[in-house]
C-alpha cells in the first residue's frame, strides 16, 4: 500500500461516531488512503485473509512465524504502523498517532520488561533482558534498570518516524542491586521491581526501590515460609484491596540462571499490611504477565507456555489471556475465562485505558483488544515488544528489546491501584 500522508485536521467525535457506524469498515478497504483514516494507520481487513488457499503446515507457519497479510509487505506493514482491525481502535488511536523510534542497541536487548513511569519527573524506568545470551546476564551477572526522560521528547522528534539518538538512555545504578528484575510497577510513590534472582542463593524477591537517587532498595518479600519463589515475573495492584498480586513462573530455570524449580506455576497475592502471602490462582503453564482492569472488577492473566525459553516452543501450550472475576471483599479471584489467544508470539505484558480496554506485548507489537476480547488493532514494530507502559493520557513507550519506541495516541493509561501523586 503507498505511503499517503494526509493531514487530518480536527478529526471531531461526531466524525468518529459515524465512522462506528455499521459498514465502515467495508466501505474504506479501498486502496488509496482514505482521508478518514489517520496518516499513519492502515486498515487490515481480516476477511481478506481468511481463505489463504495455500496454508502452510506448522512446521513452516508456527506461533512465531511473522504473519504478512495478502496485499501488504512488512515495509507498508511498518509504514503505517497503526494497524485497524476494528473501527473502536480509531477512538483509541484519534486522529494523528505518532510512533517513533528513540534508541537502538546492536544486540544487546536492554529494552525488555518492567517499564514503570515516574510521573513526578515523567521518567520511564525499564529492565534489560535477564538470561538473554546476546545480554550476558542471568547467571554471570544481573540485568541492568535503565530510563529515560519522556519530557526531552518534543513534539518535533515524535514527529518522525526516526529519532534515534535524541534520547538519552540512563543507567540506573540502584543500590542494592534489584537481581534479574523482570516485573515492575509503581507502588505508594516509589518503584516496585520484581527480581527473578541468580544461582541457588540468590532468591527471587519483590523489591521496592526509590525513584530518586540514590535509588536506594529494599526487599519486601522473598519467600513463601522459607521456600525460594521460581522467578517472579510481573506484578499488579487491586485497585480495592491495594493487595499485590503477581506470577511466578519458571523463565528463570528455562533459562538457565536458576535451579530447579521448587514451587507451583502460579498467581500469588501479597498483603503487605499483614504480611500474608496466599495463592490466587494456579493451572498455568507459565502464567506471565498480569494487570487489575481500571475498576478491579477483573484480573488478567497471560499464560505464554508456548515459550519454554531454552527448551525451545510447543505451540500446543498457551499463548493465551486468561480473565478472573475478582471478588470485591475477598480478592479471591473465580470464574477464569479464556479472553484472547494471540498470534504472533506470546502476550507477554499487558495493560489496560481508563476505558478498559485490554493491550499486550506480542510477537509484532502491542495488540489492543475491547473488555469483550475482540482485537481492535495492533500498534506494529515488526518485532516482540515484550513490554510497553502508558505515560498518562495519549503517551506511550513500547520495548522491543534492542528498540524503544515512543508513541502517541488518544487513550490514556489506567494504572489499577496505583496512587502516584
Ligand atoms: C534511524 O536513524 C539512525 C541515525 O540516523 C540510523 O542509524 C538508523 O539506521 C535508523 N533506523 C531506522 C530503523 O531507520
Ligand atoms: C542510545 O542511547 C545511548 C545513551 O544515551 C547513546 O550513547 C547512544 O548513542 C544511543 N544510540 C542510538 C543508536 O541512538
Ligand atoms: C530510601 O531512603 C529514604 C531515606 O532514608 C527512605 O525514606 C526511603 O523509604 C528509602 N526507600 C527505599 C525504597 O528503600
Ligand atoms: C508439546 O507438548 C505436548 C504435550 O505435552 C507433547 O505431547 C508434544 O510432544 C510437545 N511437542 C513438542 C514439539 O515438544
Amino acid at each position: 500500500m503507498p505511503l499517503i500522508r494526509i493531514p487530518i485536521v480536527g478529526l471531531v467525535a461526531g466524525q468518529l461516531a459515524s465512522m462506528s457506524a455499521p459498514g465502515f469498515l467495508s466501505s474504506v478497504t479501498a486502496l488509496e488512503h482514505d482521508p478518514l483514516i489517520p496518516a499513519q494507520a492502515q486498515i487490515i481487513d481480516q476477511r481478506s485473509f481468511n481463505v489463504l488457499h495455500d496454508v502452510p503446515p506448522a512446521s513452516e507457519a508456527n506461533g512465531f512465524t511473522p504473519f504478512i497479510p495478502p496485499g501488504t509487505t512488512l515495509e507498508s506493514l511498518l509504514a503505517q504502523p497503526f494497524h485497524i482491525y476494528d473501527e473502536q481502535f480509531l477512538e483509541i488511536i484519534g486522529p494523528n498517532p505518532t510512533l517513533t523510534l528513540l534508541n537502538h542497541t546492536d544486540s544487546d536487548p536492554i529494552f525488555h520488561e518492567a517499564p514503570v513511569w515516574y510521573p513526578a519527573k515523567d521518567e520511564m524506568f525499564f529492565a534489560q533482558n535477564a538470561g538473554a545470551p546476546a545480554a550476558g546476564t542471568g547467571l554471570a551477572k544481573s540485568a541492568v534498570i535503565h530510563k529515560i526522560s519522556l519530557g526531552d521528547i518534543t513534539p518535533e522528534m515524535s514527529s518522525k518516524s526516526n529519532a534515534t539518538g535524541s534520547v538519552k538512555v540512563v543507567e540506573v545504578n540502584e543500590m542494592p542491586d534489584v537481581v534479574n528484575p523482570n516485573g515492575g510497577t509503581n507502588y505508594k510513590g516509589q518503584l516496585l521491581f520484581l527480581g527473578e534472582g541468580k544461582g541457588e542463593n540468590i532468591a527471587s524477591a519483590m523489591y521496592l526501590v526509590s525513584p530518586e537517587p540514590p535509588y536506594n532498595t529494599t526487599v519486601i518479600l522473598d519467600n513463601f515460609f522459607g521456600r525460594q519463589f521460581n522467578s517472579l515475573n510481573d506484578v499488579s495492584i487491586n485497585p480495592r484491596s491495594g493487595e499485590i498480586y503477581f506470577t511466578d513462573p519458571t523463565y528463570g530455570y528455562n533459562q538457565d540462571f536458576r535451579p530447579a524449580p521448587g514451587l507451583p506455576k502460579q498467581v500469588w497475592r501479597f498483603d503487605p499490611d499483614t504480611g500474608a502471602v496466599r495463592v490466587a490462582a494456579d493451572g498455568f503453564n507459565m502464567p506471565n504477565g498480569i494487570c487489575f482492569s481500571p475498576d478491579g472488577g477483573h484480573v488478567y492473566v497471560t499464560d505464554t507456555g508456548a515459550a519454554q525459553a531454552f527448551f525451545g516452543s510447543n505451540f500446543t501450550f498457551p499463548s493465551t489471556v486468561y480473565r478472573y472475576t475478582v471478588d470485591p471483599q475477598t480478592g479471591i479471584l473465580h470464574d477464569r475465562t479464556t479472553f484472547a489467544y494471540i498470534s504472533p508470539g506470546i502476550p507477554d505484558g499487558i495493560h489496560v485505558d481508563t476505558r478498559g480496554n485490554v493491550y499486550l506485548g506480542c510477537g509484532d507489537g502491542v495488540h489492543v483488544y475491547n473488555p469483550a476480547g475482540k482485537l481492535l488493532g495492533k500498534i506494529y514494530v515488526g518485532g516482540t515488544s515484550a513490554n510497553f507502559q502508558f505515560a498518562g493520557r495519549g503517551r506511550m513507550v513500547i520495548l522491543a528489546e534492542t528498540r524503544v519506541y515512543f508513541a502517541t495516541l488518544e487513550a490514556e493509561g489506567a494504572f489499577p491501584g496505583v496512587l502516584y501523586e
